[in-house]
């Protein structure tokens, strides 16, 4: 084939994608939720689109359909950085289940991140339009406003398994009975005060969202008003955009999640931050890694959490802890240790696909964040999970119940129970045997999950929103879904009936007596 046919042959090919605009906003100051946001970029750009990235963490990687929105600094010296701390979890200092301060402080920060020069500027520019948002959920519904003021098609980006709440956005809210919040580390069949549990949990979110309505409507006002008066255009409410996404992609998968039922707009796509290939190590690990005869056990607490506020026992229990193993450890923390055992390896920042996927990586010691439990089944490695917050207890306990980890909780005392938990995995062959056959569900799938993300956005474009799938049950209030308005007609006409009865009944005696008199 001569040069002029494959170009000829490539503009025919290229005429036929159609490359759309569009946006997506994960400004979210945190590395997971970059890594996810990033996920969106990589898949977009590369079939084709033009994407502009709002984050507060720049993509590295620079590619000509790409523009970047950068809002650095939102939560630097704020309140709820400090709270992100080992000593003050362990101490209980700091309740970080507490749901209306996670909610409010989650729409603070947000409101922040929008009302940050960068994004506002960006906003206030009345030439930008896009074909579709896709925007994080979070605790809050703020990064859907984007939607309104370029008047376009949206989906939510969810960065859990599915739970009942967020599913309330798209459809109802799931049945507390079988279908547990993400933050309850309970797993169905529930006991009965597991089950009234679960109710008053919902119940109870429902006033927290409830309660911080005024305030979310106002902050969602800071954040978009000034440019849809700019626009000229009448900013919707909050609670009108926030039930208007086409769909959901969920950064789920039922090999870690629950086999719960859920509408046609929400779907699956857990992974499609992992790359198809796996990037390759750096020299010294590989080296590390491949003169490992006994394997490697890898540690990591994750990104949120800063180590330098892990206390210093607990560090050198930890590394008196990991000399008397014959594994290496590969052990990331953002700080330098004096007196490192020969077989712990300390990294600053850890490459985790590359360890993960190496063969001699026997075991993954992990804060149990979705990221990290989804790598972990990717790879096929098991895991010994420490959950810090959040969905964290929640997606250890399912990797305890579905076989493939052990859980560990965090205290002084994490070492010593730690040890005897590294002892069980690596002596009993049937976590790995588990975590390998839940491997192969995971990856077995009709399409790889970057794909379907593409195919679902491509689809909500094209066909105008997507109108099709949305779900009839999102509109229909409780009380209709639960039929009491029919049992209040029963009720009245039970009412209606007895008087009658009793009427009749009274008349009837009252004749027989003036009956009687006569
Ligand atoms: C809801 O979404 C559709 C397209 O998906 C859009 O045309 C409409 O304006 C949106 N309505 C509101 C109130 O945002
Ligand atoms: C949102 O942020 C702006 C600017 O940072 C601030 O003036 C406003 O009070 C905030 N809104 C709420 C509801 O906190």
């Amino acid at each position: 084939m001569n040069k002029w046919t494959l170009v000829l042959l490539s503009t025919i090919f290229l005429s036929h994608v159609c490359a759309y605009k569009i946006l997506v906003a994960f400004p979210y100051p945190g590395k997971s939720h970059s890594l996810l946001g990033e996920g969106y970029v990589r898949h977009l750009l590369d079939a084709g689109h033009e994407v502009t990235y709002v984050t507060a963490l720049p993509y590295k990687k620079t590619h000509p359909k790409l523009r970047q929105v950068v809002a650095e600094g939102v939560i630097d010296k704020f309140e709820f950085s400090e709270s992100l701390d080992f000593k003050k979890v362990i101490s209980n200092e700091v309740d970080l289940k507490d749901m209306y301060l996670m909610y409010k402080t989650m729409m603070i920060i947000a409101n922040r991140s929008i009302t940050h020069e960068n994004i506002q500027n960006f906003l206030m520019d009345t030439n930008e339009r896009f074909d579709l948002v896709v925007s994080e959920w979070l605790y809050h519904h703020m990064f859907s406003g984007f939607a309104a003021i370029y008047n376009c098609p949206f989906i939510w980006s969810s960065s859990m398994e599915p739970h009942p709440i967020v599913l309330s956005l798209i459809d109802e809210v799931g049945n507390p009975a079988y279908f547990p919040d993400h933050m309850s580390p309970v797993s169905p069949p529930l006991t009965f005060s597991q089950r009234i549990g679960e109710l008053w949990n919902v119940l109870y979110l429902y006033r927290v969202i409830w309660s911080l309505k005024d305030f979310e409507q106002q902050a969602f006002l800071d954040s978009y008003g000034p440019a849809a008066a700019k626009r000229g255009i009448t900013l919707p409410t909050l609670e009108e955009v926030k039930y208007n996404a086409s769909m959901m992609l969920g950064n789920s998968h039922i090999s870690s999640g629950e086999p719960q039922r859920l509408p046609i707009n929400y779907v699956n796509i857990a992974g499609y931050h992992v790359q198809d290939e796996v990037p390759p190590l750096p020299e010294n690990l590989q080296k590390i890694m491949d003169n490992s005869p006994h394997g490697v056990i890898y540690f990591s607490m994750g990104t949120m959490m800063k180590s330098r506020t892990m206390p210093m026992e607990l560090k050198r229990d930890f590394l008196n802890m990991f000399s008397k193993l014959k594994q290496t450890v590969i052990w990331k923390l953002e700080e330098e240790l004096k007196d490192v055992p020969k077989n712990v390896h300390m990294v600053q920042w850890a490459p985790q696909p590359g360890i993960l996927a190496h063969p001699n990586c026997k075991l993954f010691v992990t804060h149990g964040g979705l990221l990290s439990t989804t790598e972990t089944l990717h790879y096929g490695v098991p895991i010994i999970g420490i959950p810090l917050f959040a969905d964290q207890f929640l997606n250890v306990l399912r990797g305890v119940r579905k076989g493939f980890a052990l859980q560990v909780d965090l205290g002084y005392d994490t070492p010593a129970k730690l040890k005897v938990a590294i002892d069980e995995i690596l002596s009993n062959p049937k976590y790995t045997q588990k975590v390998k056959e839940l491997s192969y569900i995971y990856h077995h799938r009709e399409n790889k999950p970057g794909k379907t993300l593409v195919h679902w956005i491509e689809h909500v474009i094209e066909t105008k929103g997507a109108p099709h799938l949305r779900s009839p049950a999102l509109h229909v209030p409780l009380y209709q879904k639960l039929f009491l308005d029919l049992l209040a007609l029963i009720l009245f006409g039970v009412i209606v009936v007895v008087r009658m009865v009793k009427i009749l009944i009274c008349s009837k005696t009252q004749k027989e007596l003036k009956q009687k008199r006569s």
